[in-house]
């Protein structure tokens, strides 16, 4: 049968196992251990008692105590272990989930094709030019050769801007080539200002050869499967003392078999005409084999620099001599690609995108 003390004993071993939170458990503690608590009340109840009882029930009450101490100890523990679990189980971390990637960036087919035709260029000394979108009447047309009553104006849909006048910005470029003048003009200024030219009058002096492309965006107002209102061109020019066709065909072979990696291509010029050059030719390519094999494509204008042209650079054409091209970007990443729709570069699909990187 169960004494006074075993049924304290249990009774607090039950209080202790139902409190659910530390605060709960201390106050089940004080109603045993505390200073009114059921052991502290037996010990004072001690005092009634002889010398030999006090003895053996004080030993049994320390007993008991020490039963409640433990239990307390057990149940402090199991509360701490059980806050633990959760607080591991909330903070859980799956170490073997995949981890979340940033999305690798990559340069747009146009910008690929840019870098590529820089590169080329680059290996045959031809400096790479950057010049205005917005630009003034002067370097888009006059200067070119294209003065304002001139009918090939109308070969280029122009979108005008607001203001300007001939020399300041009123158009957005409709072609690179008016960076073949701003070079042109910054190259001659240095030189003569180097040889100690006065640099009145047209400049007839030695100069180191002009050899530049100048890659960028360009705009006419025109919309469908092969043109868009922004596309991008790369002109390139070179002006010396004996530049020839001759010269511009090597040089033009030698880029466009190295950008298409194969020799199995032809080249040929067809005649045409542009204000800026004279005579002009469009160049057409044909590759020997793959899909386009047999086609004439037509990829670039392109001529022996017009007198004026050179004059307006400040040049003597009775010196200087040169070709210029003008190519479409945007034909060329499209045949090296085997895009069909230019739209699809524009409208910044990454399914599309991402196929090039
Ligand atoms: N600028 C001309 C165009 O956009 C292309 C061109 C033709 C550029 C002949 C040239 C060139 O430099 O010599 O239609």
């Amino acid at each position: 049968m169960m004494n006074d003390l075993d049924a304290i004993v249990a009774t607090a071993k039950s209080a202790f196992a139902q409190a659910r939170t530390p605060a709960d458990l201390e106050n089940a503690k004080a109603q045993f251990l505390g200073k009114s608590g059921r052991m502290t009340e037996l010990m004072k109840g001690l005092a009634a008692l002889s010398v030999d009882e006090k003895k053996s029930r004080g030993a049994a009450i320390n007993l008991a105590k020490q039963a409640i101490e433990a239990a307390l100890n057990a149940s402090r523990q199991a509360l701490a272990d059980a806050e633990l679990a959760t607080q591991l189980q909330a903070e859980a971390l799956d170490v073997t989930l995949p981890g979340r990637q940033r999305g690798q960036g990559g340069l747009h087919p146009v910008s690929l094709a840019q870098e590529r035709i820089e590169a080329i260029f680059g290996s045959m000394g031809f400096d790479v030019a950057q010049g205005p979108e917005i630009e003034a009447d002067w370097f888009n047309f006059t200067a070119l050769n294209t003065p304002e009553d001139h009918p090939a104006r109308s070969m280029h849909d122009t979108f005008y801007v607001e203001g300007g006048s001939a020399t300041a910005p009123n158009l957005l470029r409709t072609h690179t080539s008016p960076m073949q003048i701003r070079y042109a003009v910054q190259h001659v200024k240095r030189h003569r200002i180097a040889a100690g030219d006065s640099g009145a009058g047209l400049f007839s002096g030695a100069m180191p050869e002009i050899r530049v492309i100048a890659p960028g965006r360009t705009y006419r107002v025109d919309s469908d499967a092969t043109h868009s209102p922004m596309f991008h061109q790369v002109e390139g020019l070179w002006v010396g003392e004996n530049i020839s066709f001759k010269d511009l065909k090597s040089v033009y072979l030698n880029f466009i078999t190295t950008f298409f990696e194969t020799d199995a291509l032809q080249l040929r010029f067809r005649p045409s005409y542009f204000p800026f050059t004279e005579p002009s030719a469009e160049i057409d390519i044909m590759f020997e084999s793959g899909p386009l094999k047999g086609r004439w494509l037509e990829v670039s204008g392109s001529g022996q620099v017009h007198p004026q042209v050179i004059r307006n650079m400040g040049l003597d054409p009775e010196r200087y001599i040169g070709f210029a091209f003008g190519s479409g970007i945007d034909r060329l990443a499209m045949l090296r690609y085997g895009v069909n729709d230019l739209r699809l570069f524009f409208e910044g699909d990454v399914r599309f995108l991402s196929q090039f990187q």
